[in-house]
């Protein structure tokens, strides 16, 4: 997969996938180029059987600094309205394979709500991480009021969304927004790590488990709870189900095949 503004390797390891953001001279500024090839490199990957995680990338100096203000800055509102440009942003909330953001340096703006489209995220200790438009006269729009409020709660969303100040990666583990976080140098291995202990699990239960618990931010928990027991039972139409009792009963690891 040849692309301008991200570098994609199917199989960085066995099962996984990489994406690395890669405009380093704009701090991976996400222009409308850059998030049209992320979608289409993440549908290809999607339908991939070889792999069944998604690591998401940038550099050491930034995982993306937002959105492309120069891209925007003499748009009109219906100039925005007709580029659609989060349009192609639907596609990271479907890609049913997990996506773990491995995060260094700034993930602001459009780079926080990136990372927050991502199931799991694991940052470096230099990773700086807000939603900084109110600096620029506008606000997030691409998620960063709702997924930021729903992870960390309204005090510490409104302080970061109100005065753009940016959070360490501490700060942002203790806030429950992020997974790990690790030494510079870690965060990459890291997310491998984490992929590693995802893609020898049944990718069958593993789609239908990241469904369910992305279900648990649109739905009553009653209608979750059905949802969630519909998709466990489906899980026995699946040979990985009677391949992952039978191991357990036998004492031997599991092979999954994703049948
Ligand atoms: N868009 C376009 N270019 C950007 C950019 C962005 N979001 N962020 C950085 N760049 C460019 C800079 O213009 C600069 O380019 P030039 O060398 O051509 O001038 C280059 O990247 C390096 O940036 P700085 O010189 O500013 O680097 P720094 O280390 O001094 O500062 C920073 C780093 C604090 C991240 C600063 O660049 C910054 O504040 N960036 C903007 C962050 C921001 O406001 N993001 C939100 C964007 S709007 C959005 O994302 C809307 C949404 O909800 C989707």
């Amino acid at each position: 997969m040849q692309f301008e503004f991200i570098i994609v390797n199917p199989q960085a390891e066995k099962y996984v996938a990489l994406i690395q953001l890669n405009r380093p001279k704009e701090l991976n500024a996400l222009n409308l180029q850059l998030m049209g090839e992320l979608r289409d490199a993440l549908k290809e990957l999607d339908n991939n059987d070889e792999v069944r995680a998604i690591i998401i990338t940038g550099n050491e100096k930034a995982f993306a600094a937002g959105a492309d203000i120069k891209q925007m800055a003499d748009k009109t509102a219906i100039d925005m309205m007709n580029v659609d440009q989060f349009s192609t942003w639907d596609q990271i909330k479907k890609t049913k394979k997990p996506i773990i953001a491995a995060v260094s340096g700034f993930a602001l703006g459009g780079g926080c709500e990136l990372m927050m489209h991502c199931d799991m995220i694991v940052a470096s200790e230099s990773a700086r991480i807000g939603q900084p438009e109110i600096k620029i006269g506008v606000m997030p729009g691409a998620g960063g009021t709702q997924r930021l409020t729903r992870a960390v709660g309204k005090a510490l969303a409104m302080e970061i969304v109100l005065t753009g100040k940016f959070i360490t990666a501490d700060e942002a583990l203790r806030a429950g927004l992020i997974n790990k976080v690790v030494p510079n140098e870690m965060y990459l291995k890291e997310a491998f790590s984490l992929a590693k202990q995802v893609v020898d699990k049944s990718p069958v239960a593993i789609k239908l488990a990241k469904e369910s618990v992305l279900a648990a931010f649109n739905t009553s928990l009653d209608e979750g709870l059905i949802f969630e027991r519909k998709n466990f039972y489906l899980c026995f139409a699946s040979e990985d189900q009677k391949e992952g009792m039978k191991a357990f009963l036998e004492k031997r690891a599991a092979s999954f095949t994703g049948k």
